[in-house]
């Protein structure tokens, strides 16, 4: 199986090359894998901001830990997710489908109705909590993606949001960052790169519940 060889091939980056970029093609196939992502109900109820800029990157390093991977990296990638639910959003989910699927859009108002009643039973925090799940998916599926094409990353959570708002303007976007991602090419003097995998074993990471055989069934 190619994914699993993919899988052992990607670590995260600590030390990216700075001389080297993601070309145009293999980031529109990343976007590509990350617009097909899952998301509740199909919601995909966040934003991605992928950002180059040198300037931008360097007020960022400093309320990123001041870790190296956000400056030496080609891209940046920052998963915002959406600050509150409003019902204009599943609106326009019901209309996309509708389109997408040349559905008439009253045969779907009824779905519509049923998410927004499902997503307001949940509390404020509940909803918070539910809207910053979401990119983690997405998250993923850029991984994934670029361990295909033997593009470098680094998924991050070790930043600040709330100076990422500020510094990127999203609080009055309605945005929040949730989790980051940097994604370019290994430096040859990683160590990280010749480290052993750390994972729990199969034997405490899974367990196994056997179906239980009704006794009507089980014969004499
Ligand atoms: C949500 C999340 C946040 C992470 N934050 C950071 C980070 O801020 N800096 C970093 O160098 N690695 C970060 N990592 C990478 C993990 O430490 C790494 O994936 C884990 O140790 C497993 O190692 P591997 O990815 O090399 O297989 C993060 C990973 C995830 C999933």
């Amino acid at each position: 199986m190619e994914l699993l060889k993919n899988l052992e091939w990607r670590y995260a980056t600590k030390k990216f090359d700075p001389n080297r970029k993601v070309s145009q093609t293999n980031l529109e196939k990343i976007k590509r894998a990350i617009q097909l992502s899952v998301s509740s109900y199909g919601l995909q109820l966040y934003k991605v901001l992928i950002i180059e800029n040198k300037n931008i990157r360097e007020q960022l390093k400093p309320v990123s830990w001041n870790q190296n991977q956000i400056t030496d990296a080609s891209h940046l990638f920052v998963f915002c997710n959406y600050t509150k639910i409003n019902d204009d959003d599943i609106d326009d989910f019901i209309r996309l489908t509708s389109q997408t699927r040349n559905i008439e859009m009253a045969k779907l108002e009824g779905y519509g109705e049923f998410i927004k009643m499902k997503l307001a039973e949940k509390s404020e925090a509940e909803q918070t909590n539910w809207l910053e799940r979401q990119p983690y998916l997405a998250v993923s599926n850029l991984l994934i993606a670029c361990s295909e094409l033997e593009i470098d990353a680094c998924p991050m959570e070790g930043f600040e949001p709330d100076k990422y708002n500020e510094i990127l303007g999203l609080t009055e976007k309605g945005l929040n960052t949730c989790v980051i991602a940097t994604i370019g090419y290994r430096d040859d003097s990683d160590r990280s790169q010749d480290l052993p995998k750390v994972r729990k074993s199969t034997d405490l990471l899974f367990e196994e519940i056997e179906q239980k055989v009704p006794e009507s069934l089980v014969s004499s």
